[in-house]
């Protein structure tokens, strides 16, 4: 399966799985006023490979950016790879950490679009810079300096530094758009963001998979793996979630109730004062208790509508901390626990 895949990437700290321009496109549609006169940073993004960099170097001036800072790691492994790096010395590694600050997009071929033609141009002009950093690392001084200039940071980081990643962007206070998983909120230090509301879901991503391209040298010996009519390898990731704390519309939608309250329906857990809901379209409409619903509300989840109490491990009272709950003894996979904040009167 395509996300064991993703859980054994994570393990071998395998991280290069680039994002589709067709997903970064479906996502950024939502936030286009977000990010007028802002400095953006793609800080995990060879801004020579990455879909992040070109579509923001594409929608530089129709996003109405002020500045666009693209840091590459120190040898992502497709590097190289679409582009060869024109401003580098010829005698020096191909592969190393360097960053493109962009200030000033044209369209040199006047096609309408920036293409990986254009890139090149971008780079060339004076107004760009591109140049070399010591590692490229999200958390060295050097790229913690452009993490301060930025106003909003998007990527799709390092899946085994996710937790790390997101503590760091915490810590500086910055507005962000990044890919994680479906687990995330099921992480100890990740799930109180989801419960203070500093963090949600981006609406792009509920269900299914996603393609992600993979290096060359990616083992293709599991489902959901494969190579593309271009000769690039890719795999399909389930559990893709974006993670945001820019608002959008999709949040502030109600989920519509249509289930009514019924005991035998709802059973109580036998370890926690709360129903059990199965499926968040489920949701009773009539019920002002505590519910415990799949992590899978987070894609329905609206703060004006529902109050997030908490997630069963981690949850105050639960009795035997760490563990979930039990109905008639039969464990119940992760469920978070919501209270509806206008219940209907029936
Ligand atoms: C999941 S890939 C995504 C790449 C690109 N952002 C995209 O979406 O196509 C994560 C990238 O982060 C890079 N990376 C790994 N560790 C890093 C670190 N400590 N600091 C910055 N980048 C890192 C990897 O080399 C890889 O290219």
């Amino acid at each position: 399966m395509a996300n064991k895949n993703l859980n054994a990437a994570k393990k071998a700290k395998k991280d290069e799985f680039y994002t589709q321009i067709s997903d970064i496109e479906r996502e950024l549609q939502h936030y286009w006023p977000h990010f007028r006169g802002k400095t953006v940073l793609c800080n995990c993004d060879d801004p020579y490979e990455s879909h992040f960099f070109k579509y923001f170097a594409g929608r530089f001036n129709q996003l109405g950016l002020r500045k666009l800072i693209c840091t590459c790691y120190n040898g992502s492994s497709i590097q190289g790879g679409e582009l060869t790096l024109p401003l580098f010395p010829k005698d020096e590694p191909k592969k190393k950490a360097h960053k493109l600050v962009i200030t000033e997009v044209t369209d040199v071929n006047g096609d309408g679009v920036v293409d990986l033609t254009d890139v090149e141009y971008l780079i060339r002009n004076d107004k760009n810079v591109l140049s070399t950093l010591e590692t490229g690392d999200f958390r060295s001084p050097e790229c913690i300096a452009l993490l301060k200039e930025a106003d909003i940071v998007v990527t799709n980081p390092p899946f085994s530094l996710l937790r790390e990643y997101i503590a760091q962007l915490m810590a500086y206070d910055k507005k962000f758009l990044i890919i994680g998983n479906i687990f995330a909120p099921t992480y100890k230090d990740i799930f109180p963001l989801f419960l203070h509301n500093k963090i949600w879901y981006g609406p792009s991503i509920t269900s299914g998979d996603r393609k992600f391209r993979v290096p060359d040298d990616y083992p293709l010996n599991a489902a959901g793996c494969g190579i593309d009519k271009d000769g690039h390898k890719y795999i399909r990731v389930k559990g893709v979630r974006w993670l945001t704390n820019l608002d959008h519309n999709k949040r502030h939608e109600e989920l519509d109730l249509i289930c009514r309250y019924s005991p035998v329906e709802y059973p109580h857990y036998d370890n926690y004062n709360a129903i059990e809901v199965g499926k968040t379209a489920d949701i009773p409409c009539d019920y002002d208790g505590v519910m415990g619903v799949p992590i899978t509300f987070l894609d329905k989840y609206n703060p004006e509508q529902f109050e997030i109490i908490g997630i069963d491990r981690y949850v105050k009272n639960n009795p035997f901390p760490g563990k979930r709950f039990t109905i008639g003894g039969k464990e119940i996979y992760a469920r978070i626990l919501i209270r509806n904040k206008h219940p209907r009167q029936l």
